[in-house]
């Protein structure tokens, strides 16, 4: 039996084969055609190793403990649950800009971002500053007492946003932020019932996991009050890009589901765990009319597509118009400093006086110093311009490969948030999960490290940090085209 070797985890039977070969004789066909045109021959040509752009930094030399004695205490001593990528995990030792090292000294370009949330680049010069600075001064108090960090960066931060949203509370990670966000909205409406969407992701703690609508990221405990409205997926939903369709699900589910009254909506503006699925357009507004009019309120999930990531705007649903009540951000605003925020309007702030709401490191001055860095350095070196530009050309190009390879089932998102789907059948959309994998691997072997997403684990996730420039994404797609050619 003919038989591919994809990974060492996975070899494919005579059968998955022919599927996959079908996939890339496509390919082959338009390569050797246009070859014939120039009058080579097809097997002269060979794809040149793509080369990582010119860098000019070296790290110092790493003298710790190898990948395998750290991977040896990770089992012994962590929480099994803890998974890497990499059929041989890589060991990562420095970052400058949007480029890691490795223990040997070799650089990658990072394409992932830390999932989404080195937005400034690695280390960035301003950010470490405004960190060692307050550092040295004071590193804790909490808000019992005055400090003006805090203070500096809410005023920043609600310059930022539109409408009467600014009052902040400070939390230190997306799911503490979206189960404040939660709690918040369910206090100022008497309400329990929550709307989110299929395929979310809002978070692992009690009422966060109950917004998550994935199964491989729920565990079986108690989770109650939400219900999950079909998702407006413009790749595998019923209604492709029709956004007001989807919506009438919001309010079936108003209808059918609840008392008629409602405490809130969440949703992300594109989803970042669930594979970059940007919301089909109109879906946004449609949605919160229907939510507003059973007396609840409308939370925006910003926790990775906010920051400027998706280029034409600063937050995400600002991409379809609306303006929410309640917007939940992390990951981005620090950096990949551990800090999370809440922003709403003084009305709707009010509810948290009724009891006494304290978070122990919320807010901490070191955190939101660099909060404060990074604001500025995505205003100083044009951040959001940049992701704008820059993923704007990575998107053409990564939607031209997907004329050459049939694998490539969609391209999708916008800014430096893109999604690459792999199927093996573009009818059918059957997920490439083995390919998937092994391309990811293949592409780390060149220098390219990518993320990876969506329900079935078979979606590139490309959220690098957002001074990527042209020629990171050169080398990305070339890296791509070269493993999907290698196959
Ligand atoms: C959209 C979204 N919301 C919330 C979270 C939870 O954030 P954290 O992991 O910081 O708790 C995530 C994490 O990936 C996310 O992508």
């Amino acid at each position: 039996m003919q038989r591919l070797f994809l990974s060492s985890r996975k070899v494919l039977t005579g059968r998955e084969f022919h599927r996959w070969n079908r996939c890339f004789s496509h390919a082959a066909q338009k390569e050797a055609s246009s070859l014939h045109d120039n009058g080579v021959a097809a097997a002269d040509v060979v794809i040149p190793i793509p080369k990582i752009p010119h860098f000019d930094y070296s790290p110092p030399p790493y003298e710790g403990p190898s990948a395998d004695e750290i991977l040896a205490k990770r089992k012994e001593y962590l929480s099994p649950s803890m998974f890497c990528f990499y059929n041989k995990p890589l060991n990562v030792v420095d970052g400058k800009r949007q480029y890691l090292y490795d223990d040997t000294g070799r650089r990658y370009l990072d394409a992932f971002g830390g999932i989404a949330t080195v937005c400034c680049g690695h280390c960035h010069p301003d950010v470490v500053d405004a960190i060692v600075t307050q550092t040295k001064r004071l590193q804790h108090s909490t808000i019992l007492y005055l400090n003006r960090a805090i203070a500096d960066f809410a005023e920043a931060l609600a310059s930022k946003l539109p409408g009467n949203l600014k009052v902040v509370f400070f939390t230190n990670s997306g799911t503490e932020a979206n189960e404040l966000a939660m709690m918040i909205a369910r206090l100022y409406t008497g309400c329990h019932d929550i709307i989110s969407l299929r395929n979310a992701y809002h978070g692992n703690a009690a009422g966060t996991m109950g917004a998550t609508a994935q199964c491989n990221w729920k565990f079986n405990v108690v989770q109650t009050g939400v219900h999950h409205a079909q998702n407006p997926d413009p790749y595998r939903g019923v209604f492709g890009s029709d956004g007001e369709k989807y919506a009438r699900d919001v309010q079936e589910i108003i209808d059918f589901g609840t008392s008629g009254s409602v405490a809130a909506f969440i949703s992300e503006a594109i989803q970042g765990v669930g594979g970059i699925v940007e919301l089909a357009p109109g879906y946004l507004p449609a949605a919160y009319s229907s939510v507003k009019k059973a007396g609840g309120l409308c939370i925006a999930d910003e926790v990775q597509s906010g920051f400027g990531r998706t280029g034409s705007h600063f937050w995400g649903f600002e991409t379809q118009g609306v303006v929410p009540d309640i917007v939940t951000m992390a990951k981005g605003i620090g950096n990949g400093i551990p800090l999370g925020a809440v922003v709403t309007t003084p009305e709707i702030a009010e509810v948290l006086t009724r009891r006494s709401y304290f978070n122990t490191f919320g807010g901490n001055p070191v955190c939101t110093a660099a909060g404060l860095a990074v604001l500025k350095v995505i205003e100083k070196e044009k951040l959001q311009e940049n992701a704008f530009v820059v993923g704007s050309y990575l998107k053409d190009r990564l939607t031209a490969l997907k004329d050459k390879y049939e694998v490539i089932g969609d391209v999708r998102g916008r800014g430096l948030m893109l999604g690459v789907e792999l199927v093996t059948d573009r009818h059918l959309k059957t997920p490439a999960k083995a390919e998937t994998l092994h391309i990811m691997d293949q592409m780390k072997d060149l220098g390219v490290l990518i993320g990876k997403g969506g329900y079935h684990g078979n979606v590139f996730r490309i959220t690098p940090p957002l001074c990527f420039n042209k020629e990171d994404a050169d080398f990305l797609v070339d890296a791509l085209d070269y493993s999907m050619a290698k196959m």
